[in-house]
C-alpha cells in the first residue's frame, strides 16, 4: 500500500493494512514517567526494585516501545489464534511490528544478557525491567491505553547432563536461596497444589522437585514485595489521618492458578483491598523452550509481571489513572522521591454524561447479532475496543469512562441496537456543554463513517 510511514524515536516504520496506531497514542511515547524521580510511578518503581536488589538482580528500563511480533508473541509461545495478537487488542505499526503489550517482550534479550555476562557478572542471575506498554482496551478510571509494567525474572544453573536425574541437587541449591528470604507473618491463602496435571502442568523438561523449590522462592519473594508495599500504603494512610480509628483490616493475600503461554505452572497474586480481591501480578515457571532459544539452556527459573499504575493507585490513593499523565502542578507537587504519601484530591470538575445509541449495520448474519456482553465483538465487523478507540481518538483525556448501558435485538427485524454512555470530564477544568456536545457529535459522525451504524 502507499500509506505514509510512521516516525518513532528517530526511526521510520513502513505502514500497511495492519497499522492501527493513531497519533494520539504515538504522542505518549518518550514521556518516561518512570524516570521522573518525584513522579508516583517512579517512586513505586524504586520501592519494588528495592525488593529485588543487586548483585543478584539488575534493575533496568526499556525506553523504545517498538518491538517485533516475534518478540511480543512468537518467542513467548503465543498460539497463532491467541486473542492478544488481534488488531482489536494490540497497536500495530505494521504486520511485523507492534507497540509492546507487555514487558515480557524483552525476556529473551535479558536472558541472553545473563549468558553474555556469565563471566564478568556471574552473580547477576536475575533482573527487573520497567517499561511503557500499550493496549487497546476499555475506557474507565483504571484503564488507559498506555501504562507501565515491571517484569522480573531469576534463573538458576542446572547440571548440563541429565538435569532431571540431578533434580534433588538443583532443588537443594535453590532452597538455600529460599532460606535467605526474610520470613513474614502475614497469612497467605494458597489452596492449590504447586502443580496440577491438567490445570497447571509441570513441563516435560522439568522435575517436580526443582519446580517446588523455584515456586517457593517465587512466592516468598513476591509475598515479601507485596507486604512491603501494603505496609507502606497503610503507614501513609495512618499518617495522613492520625485522628481516625486505626483498626485497619489486616492484609489478606491469596494465590490463584493462572495461565500464560510462556510459563507453566502459572499463578496470580491477589490482595483484598477495600472489599474486593485485586489482581496484583502474574507469574510462573519460565517455559524451558524460551530458555533454550535464549542462550541459557542449562538454566531454570521464574518470571513475574505487574502493572505499576495498579500498585501506585493503591499506594498513593490516586483515584483516576489519567492523573499519572497530568502536568498539573496540583498533582505533581504532591509527590517526593522516596516518600509514600496520600494524594489529596483537588476539586473534581463536573461530569457531563452523553449517550450515543445506534443500530448496527444490517448486513449482519443472524448468528452474529445476539447481544453480547461488554468487552468483546459487538457485531460482525465491530469490536467494542474499536468503539473505544474512536472515543479515545476524538475525546482523548477528556473522557473519563464509557459504559454500555443498553443492548437489545429488535424482535421483528433482528437488528441490534446499542447505547453507550460517555462521561466527559476534564481533570483540569470545567468543560462547557458546547464543548462536550462538539466532541460527542464528532464521535457520532465517526461511528457512522467508520462502521456504517445508524444513529438513533
Ligand atoms: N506478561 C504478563 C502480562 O502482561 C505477566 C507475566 C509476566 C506473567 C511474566 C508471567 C510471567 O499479563
Amino acid at each position: 500500500s502507499t500509506q505514509k510511514p510512521i516516525a518513532i524515536g528517530g526511526r521510520s516504520y513502513r505502514t500497511d493494512q495492519w497499522t492501527n496506531t493513531p497519533g494520539t497514542i504515538l504522542s505518549h511515547i518518550g514521556r518516561r514517567l518512570y524516570l521522573d524521580d518525584n513522579h508516583p510511578l517512579a517512586i513505586t518503581r524504586k520501592l519494588i526494585e528495592s525488593q529485588f536488589p543487586g548483585p543478584v538482580y539488575g534493575n533496568y528500563s526499556e525506553k523504545d516501545p517498538v518491538v517485533s511480533t516475534a518478540q511480543n508473541f512468537d518467542v513467548l509461545g503465543f498460539p497463532l489464534d491467541h486473542p492478544g495478537r488481534s488488531r482489536t487488542d494490540t497497536y500495530y505499526i505494521n504486520d511485523k511490528t507492534v507497540l509492546r503489550t507487555h514487558t515480557s517482550a524483552h525476556q529473551q534479550a535479558y536472558f541472553q544478557q545473563i549468558n553474555r555476562n556469565e563471566h564478568t557478572r556471574p552473580e547477576e542471575v536475575g533482573y527487573t525491567v520497567v517499561a511503557d506498554v500499550y493496549r487497546r482496551d476499555a475506557i474507565d478510571r483504571s484503564h488507559y491505553p498506555v501504562f507501565h509494567q515491571m517484569e522480573g525474572a531469576r534463573l538458576w544453573k542446572r547440571p548440563e547432563n541429565n538435569p532431571l536425574d540431578h533434580a534433588a541437587e538443583t532443588a537443594a541449591a535453590i532452597m538455600k536461596d529460599v532460606d535467605s528470604i526474610p520470613r513474614h507473618d502475614v497469612v497467605v491463602d494458597d489452596p492449590n497444589p504447586t502443580i496440577h496435571p491438567e490445570r497447571n502442568p509441570l513441563q516435560t523438561a522439568h522435575h517436580g522437585e526443582e519446580v517446588e523449590a523455584i515456586a517457593a522462592h517465587l512466592k516468598r519473594s513476591l509475598e515479601r514485595m507485596v507486604i512491603k508495599i501494603f505496609t507502606e500504603a497503610s503507614k501513609a494512610a495512618a499518617a495522613s489521618s492520625p485522628d481516625q480509628d486505626q483498626d485497619q483490616e489486616p492484609l489478606k493475600v491469596r494465590w490463584v492458578e493462572a495461565y500464560f503461554p510462556f510459563t507453566s505452572p502459572s499463578w496470580e497474586l491477589e490482595v483484598f483491598w477495600q472489599g474486593d480481591w485485586l489482581e496484583i501480578l502474574g507469574c510462573g515457571i519460565i517455559k524451558q523452550d524460551i530458555l533454550f532459544s535464549s542462550d541459557v539452556p542449562h538454566r531454570i527459573g521464574w518470571a513475574f509481571g505487574l502493572g505499576l499504575e495498579r500498585i501506585a493507585m493503591l499506594l498513593f490513593n490516586i483515584p483516576d489513572i489519567r492523573l499519572f499523565w497530568s502536568k498539573d502542578p496540583r498533582f505533581l507537587s504532591q509527590f517526593r522521591a522516596g516518600k509514600i504519601s496520600r494524594f489529596e484530591p483537588f476539586s473534581k470538575y463536573p461530569s457531563c454524561y452523553k449517550d450515543v445509541a445506534f443500530w448496527l449495520p444490517t448486513s449482519a448474519s443472524a448468528a452474529d447479532t445476539t447481544a453480547t456482553a461488554a468487552g468483546g465483538r459487538i457485531g460482525p465487523v465491530i469490536h467494542e475496543n474499536d468503539v473505544m478507540e474512536i472515543v479515545r481518538v476524538v475525546g482523548g483525556d477528556l473522557v473519563e469512562d464509557v459504559r454500555l448501558i443498553d443492548a437489545f435485538v429488535h424482535p421483528k427485524s433482528g437488528r441490534k441496537s446499542l447505547c453507550y454512555r460517555i462521561n466527559y470530564r476534564s481533570l483540569e477544568r470545567t468543560l462547557t456543554n458546547d464543548e462536550a456536545n462538539e466532541l460527542h457529535d464528532r464521535i457520532r459522525q465517526k461511528l457512522v463513517a467508520e462502521f456504517g451504524v445508524e444513529l438513533r
